[in-house]
């Protein structure tokens, strides 16, 4: 596996591989890498010839009082981490290379960023599309892998795909989890050996949402109520948002239609740490399996 540490090695490399034809897929990553980002290394190659896999732990990203100083790394475990994933070339630049002295451009998102993440970070979505465009713009990759534990994340990187003209095909792959269903994350390191072992609430109550919605339930309001009962039996959680909504532009209705496509989206305070998690289930269409009975219904 190449390490590649500046912008220019890796353009010239780009550009090399795609005079040979050779199709280049880029997994972004900010590094301490699980088995969730070794999945989507997996993807890469399924997907492409060419892995590039890339590390920074991007400053604009995170608020003054977020966690971007504490934030975990390990250079050299993630290095052999994502080269036993079949990685290629692992991209690795400093904060000085990808944001130099005099840097003054900013990509904004509107829309898909007002609600959730974006209302509760609201300068946290600019700059991932700022970092993501500008890796972009370095790897030159045809294919990019994104995990769905951030699916939010995935709705800004599909929107500025489209409208900033990145021929690039966004693949999102799901979500990996840990025996009890707790949400792969780097962050999952801040918690306690209690906190883990309460965190796992998350993935229940957005089965019990599912479940909910599956069996006919379309009143919002209940469906976010199924969710938070959940958590609210975890006296150590501090709900900050826990709710269901259009999975394609988070429009909350009062009442979800018949075969609407759903985004459950929770994000909770486990002491310091902040986890988030999310599941996407579709509202039952309410045409009958059966066809003699649906003729019935519906001549
Ligand atoms: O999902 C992440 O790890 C980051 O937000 C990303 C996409 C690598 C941008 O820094």
């Amino acid at each position: 596996m190449k390490i590649v540490k500046t912008v220019r090695e890796m353009q010239q490399l780009s550009d090399k591989l795609r005079e040979n034809k050779t199709k280049i897929a880029c997994v972004p990553t900010m590094g301490y890498f699980h088995d969730g980002h070794v999945s989507l290394m997996k993807r890469g190659k399924e997907l492409a010839d060419v892995v590039v896999t890339t590390l920074f732990v991007n400053p604009t990203q995170f608020a003054p009082n977020e966690d971007f100083e504490d934030y975990p790394r390990d250079f050299e475990r993630d290095a052999n981490l994502a080269e036993a994933a079949g990685v290629d070339i692992l991209f690795n630049p400093s904060v000085k290379e990808m944001y130099p002295d005099g840097y003054n451009t900013f990509v904004q998102i509107k829309g898909v960023t007002d609600k959730f993440e974006g209302q509760r970070r609201p300068t946290h979505f600019n700059g991932v599309a700022t970092v993501v465009s500008k890796l972009f713009n370095a790897v030159k990759p045809h294919i990019a892998i994104f995990g769905q534990k951030d699916y939010q994340q995935t709705l800004v990187i599909k929107q500025l795909t489209k409208d900033l003209l990145f021929d690039i095909k966004i693949h999102v792959a799901p979500t990996q989890r840990q025996s009890d269903g707790l949400a792969m994350s780097s962050r999952n390191v801040y918690l306690s050996t209690e906190q883990r072992s309460k965190a796992s609430a998350i993935y229940e109550a957005l089965q019990q949402g599912i479940t909910a919605i599956e069996s006919g339930e379309k009143r919002r309001k209940i469906i976010n109520a199924t969710m938070q009962n959940v958590l609210r039996q975890v006296q150590a959680f501090q709900i900050d948002y826990c709710s269901a909504a259009n999975a394609e532009d988070f429009d909350e209705p009062e009442e979800f239609l018949p075969g609407q496509k759903i985004v459950l989206l929770i994000a909770a305070y486990m002491g310091k740490t902040r986890l988030i998690d999310n599941a996407v289930c579709t509202s039952p269409s309410g045409i009958s399996p059966n066809p003699e009975k649906f003729i019935e219904d519906h001549i």
